[in-house]
């Protein structure tokens, strides 16, 4: 650890030691190439010639193994402070990876609030093949043991959660579940954070997956999952399922995302000043009901967010006054932040989770989570700060509810 942090992150973790560093060597050694190539060649065969029948240079068949996807799986090993990484096709191809280590008849316990398609997957697509899927709210560690069950056999964990920002202990969790039953294996998805703001294997964690579609490659050009594990017996078996289920990236994904990593670290940084000043305006603003952003200290669980990450990163809720034409007229009304799906690039982007990205999350479970008319997710890009706020602040005029 070291405390080369910005001021925006006082209080939270030390930043990772050496993460600059390790994003932007490991893995990317001129020495595995014969033409000493600085930067990672994208390596296009499918096929490597083999000197003799089972005698190859460490490659076979591009689906098995790519050159240039191995250079990004080691480069995310080590930023996670894990051993190894398998890079999948998007993060929901990573997610299904993952549950393929289970059997049909095995208990999945998920977090209550997730992102809709990691909910529609489990119960339309999982449950359906025989896993017994449940939910439950991890915020309260009670909740939890109640929830689990002899045949539990995987626990998925968001934090912060997906829209509605709530932080889970990750070791609390991790311990609890372990206690429970060694054979728990405890997964996290990390999309919101990236790597650069938290670390769940050191926090007792067995898993940590990604959607590296946003903050991991970071430039909104690239869909991909990537998963990190430091346990040998866990790598085995993710390496054959990704081999044999084969949702694997194309070579030049792999690339496009190792590049994005070596700015990961200045991103982070920048994404978390950004974010930070948009929810100090927002909270002040008499148009905003309620902002929910981890780094504020009205957010319930700002010191859990301060004991466990090294900062937050752009992700902001936030309830707009009155009903929803006030949010779509908000919406319609931004110059600068596009209206649209996805987060965790270097540009602005605004939603509405109950009509966009949580459409397919049950209505009565959409009430329950609050994830109401109201409710306007942002991803905070990298654009001048005052520009940023300058164009929520017109938006905000635009939809300000009229007097009676
Ligand atoms: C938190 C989270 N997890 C998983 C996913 C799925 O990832 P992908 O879209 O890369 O399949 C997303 C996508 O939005 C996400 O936000």
């Amino acid at each position: 650890m070291n405390s080369k942090n910005s001021d925006c992150a006082a209080g939270f973790q030390q930043e990772f030691r050496s993460f600059a560093t390790d994003a932007i060597h490991v893995g990317q050694e001129p020495e595995q190439w014969s033409s000493m190539a600085v930067v990672p060649p994208i390596s296009l065969s499918t096929t490597f010639k083999q000197y003799g029948p089972g005698k190859h240079a460490g490659f076979e068949y591009s689906r098995s193994g790519n050159p240039t996807r191995n250079c990004l799986e080691k480069a995310v090993a080590a930023l996670d402070g894990g051993k190894y990484c398998v890079a999948l096709a998007s993060g929901l191809a990573a997610t299904v990876t993952i549950t393929h280590m289970l059997k049909s008849g095995d208990g999945i316990l998920c977090m209550d609030d997730v992102y809709g398609g990691t909910n529609r997957y489990f119960r339309k697509v999982a449950a359906e093949i025989g896993y017994d899927i449940s939910f439950a709210d991890f915020t309260n560690l009670e909740v939890l043991k109640a929830a689990l069950k002899p045949n539990t056999k995987m626990l998925w964990i968001e934090t912060p959660t997906n829209p509605t920002m709530k932080i889970v202990d990750i070791q609390a969790c991790s311990d609890v579940a372990h206690e429970y039953s060694k054979n728990i294996i405890v997964v996290v998805d990390n999309t919101f954070m990236s790597a650069y703001f938290q670390r769940p294997l050191a926090l007792g964690a067995d898993i940590c997956m990604y959607s590296a579609t946003k903050y991991m490659n970071g430039h909104t050009d690239v869909v991909m999952g990537l998963i990190s594990v430091s346990r040998e017996d866990l790598y085995e078996q993710l390496k054959f399922l990704q081999n044999a289920l084969g949702g694997v990236p194309s070579p030049f994904d792999c690339y496009m995302c190792n590049r994005g990593l070596k700015t990961l670290h200045l991103r982070m940084k920048q994404h978390f000043k950004n974010a930070l000043a948009v929810a100090e305006f927002l909270e002040a603003d008499p148009r905003v009901e309620k902002v929910i952003f981890p780094g504020l200290p009205s957010h319930p669980q700002h010191e859990l967010m301060k004991k466990q990450c090294t900062g937050c990163s752009g992700m902001i809720t936030f309830f707009i006054k009155g009903k929803l034409e006030h949010a779509t007229t908000f919406l319609s009304n931004l110059k600068l932040f596009a209206l649209a799906e996805s987060l965790g690039g270097y540009e602005s982007l605004a939603e509405h989770p109950a009509i966009m990205t949580h459409a397919s999350v049950p209505e009565n479970e959409r009430m329950e989570l609050g994830i109401s008319d109201t409710l306007i997710r942002l991803s905070v890009g990298l654009e001048d700060e005052e520009d940023i706020i300058a164009d929520l602040a017109q938006a905000l005029s635009a939809a300000k509810p009229k007097p009676f």
